[in-house]
């Protein structure tokens, strides 16, 4: 240790680490990923120009080091209706409270990532960057507002905020310090832009011929890719849609897949720009404004200056279906423009590396299939994956989730709410568990429609409470009765016995649905806390937010 602080000290850089002030502080807040990896990408590029720059997320940032800092650059998603990523819920409410120190000396840069097909779009990005212009820090660059389409407006505000920090840091620093600190950390060899084809090892049905829904187990074969993952993580997998839906929008508009269109200074023909790059499922507020333009149509106009009749419209149409209803002269280079690029999409884990072999990766995928508007409709990425053979690849990468990570000591307890395949990271979980012989306890709530359709991986969880391997199992089947079971139902049920295990220092998970779900979930652990924990309603809430904020409590929801 010794010698390794007296290396230290004839370093110019940790010379220069005793002035926190000149460098460059780089704060995510990060549900998914997203402002993670813009923030990462952001600091690497601080680092390689040379600069003296510190990462660090929401969630591990003391706030009250904000009032030693001399150049902040902050991004931040919003999630839902305007709320915060569970990781920056302290910094948010640190920042918004009286305690927040004045800030003069801190200049600073806000990216906000949102979504706006919601009415709240990037309400965290503008809040953190009017807060801090409130306490007296200086704007180094206006808000910057990213939509789904992140890059077109991330790549423009790092650009810009790296020239404007790089511009004033290297006018404090003595010269011989603005070195890189370190190396930038090694990228995987594959990533989320150069994704590894992984071979499909299985792909099996696991509900019954009657369910109503087609939920596959996959495996796939990470060999030779180099990539690691660890249980709670993300597997992002590339798609391609489905020819049937190419031609849908083909017919419909009557144009043809051979027309070369060049966008963003690439071109090839129509067909391959709908196939490999253009979301053709996912509808979003421009692309509804495009089609209300080139339809002229005074329906959609007023849909968008609506909030909930826009959520409507996006929640219940694909982009078919507007098309279909409003029909307009679309060019193709029109429609290539007007559609948002291609997203991978996100599957949690559903094994463990111990258990299955480091160059292994389960998933658990429903495939959305359905029929509105008198059309069939389908999740063009999950019906692109179940429809992968054994033996061909998928385009795959890992998107690493450190906010979703079993308790570093093994004698904590796990409670693990999962309905549907909400239960893929679980699976990993319990094995993972197994194989590192923790001695705390596991239960697992899962819930689904009927137990003898799709009560998924039900004899994994029978041998594992044999096993030893799970200690609770409670499920919930939604219609195998008159009235609806859900995952809620049986919390509230065990109520006294949940809070138990809480009070012990349990660790909360909840995977799965975002929309409904969660928040049903999340009320009902509010009132089992004010309950059994002898809580006033809203102290239960803030009981709740803490452990949100300290990760014993977390949320894995889409
Ligand atoms: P349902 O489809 O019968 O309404 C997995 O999809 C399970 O989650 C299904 O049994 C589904 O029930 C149930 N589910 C639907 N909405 C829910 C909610 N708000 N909270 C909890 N579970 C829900």
């Amino acid at each position: 240790i010794a010698a390794y602080a007296a290396q230290q000290a004839a370093h110019p850089v940790a010379r220069q680490a005793q002035m926190p002030a000149a460098r460059l502080t780089v704060l995510y807040g990060s549900q998914t990923g997203n402002a993670r990896r813009v923030a990462e990408r952001f600091a690497a590029g601080a680092e390689a120009a040379g600069l003296p720059v510190r990462l660090v997320r929401a969630g591990a940032y003391a706030a009250r080091e904000l009032s030693g800092e001399r150049y902040l650059a902050v991004v931040v998603s919003t999630q839902g209706e305007g709320e915060p990523p569970d990781d920056a819920r302290g910094f948010v409410e640190f920042l918004a409270s009286r305690r927040a120190p004045r800030l003069p000396a801190l200049q600073y840069t806000v990216l906000g990532l949102g979504d706006s097909s919601y009415p709240l779009f990037n309400a965290m990005g503008r809040a953190i960057d009017g807060r801090l212009a409130e306490l007296g820090a200086k704007r180094l660059a206006p808000l910057a507002e990213a939509d789904v389409d992140i890059e077109p407006v991330a790549g423009p505000w790092a650009d810009g905020a790296l020239a404007l920090v790089r511009e004033k840091l290297t006018r404090e620093l003595p010269t011989a310090s603005v070195t890189p600190l370190r190396p930038a950390p090694a990228r995987p060899q594959f990533h989320r832009e150069r994704p590894f084809p992984a071979p499909v090892l299985a792909n099996q049905r696991i509900v019954s011929r009657h369910a109503d829904r087609d939920v596959r187990h996959m495996e796939l074969s990470l060999e030779g890719s180099g990539l690691r993952y660890a249980p709670g993580d993300a597997l992002g997998v590339w798609h391609r849609n489905p020819a049937s839906l190419v031609d849908a929008f083909l017919a419909v508009l009557a144009l043809d897949g051979q027309t070369e269109v060049t966008h963003d200074g690439k071109g090839q023909p129509l067909r391959e720009w709908l196939v490999r790059e253009r979301e053709l499922t996912r509808l979003s507020r421009p692309l509804v404004q495009a089609i209300a333009e080139r339809a002229d149509s005074a329906v959609l106009r007023a849909a968008l200056e609506n909030p909930e009749a826009l959520k409507e419209l996006l929640t219940s149409h694909q982009p078919i279906d507007l098309l279909r209803a409003y029909p307009a002269d679309w060019d193709a280079g029109a429609l290539v423009a007007a559609l948002r690029p291609l997203t991978p999409r996100l599957y949690s884990i559903a094994s463990s590396p111990q258990a299955v072999g480091e160059e292994e990766v389960h998933l658990t995928l429903a495939v959305v299939d359905y029929r509105a508007h008198g059309e069939p409709h389908l999740g063009a990425a999950s019906r692109w994956i179940a429809d992968t053979g054994e033996d061909a690849t998928l385009n795959v990468f890992i998107e690493p989730n450190e906010r979703f990570r079993l308790p570093a000591d093994g004698a904590r307890d796990v409670i693990m709410i999962g309905p549907g395949t909400g239960v893929a990271p679980f699976r990993a979980f319990v094995q993972e568990r197994q194989q590192a012989g923790a001695t705390g306890r596991n239960w697992l709530v899962f819930g689904s429609r009927h137990v003898a359709d799709d009560f998924l991986y039900q004899l994994e969880w029978q041998q594992a409470l044999r096993d030893g391997a799970l200690h609770r199992l409670d499920v919930a089947f939604s219609r195998d009765q008159a009235e609806k079971r859900y995952v809620q139902h049986v919390l509230r049920e065990r109520g006294a016995e949940l809070y138990d295990w809480l009070a012990g220092g349990a660790h909360l998970y909840v995977c799965g649905d975002a929309a409904q779900m969660a928040k049903d979930v999340h009320a009902a652990l509010a009132e089992i806390v004010a309950t059994h924990g002898g809580k006033t309603p809203e102290a239960a809430q803030a009981w709740l937010s803490e452990r949100l904020q300290d990760g014993r409590y977390a949320r894995d929801v889409y």
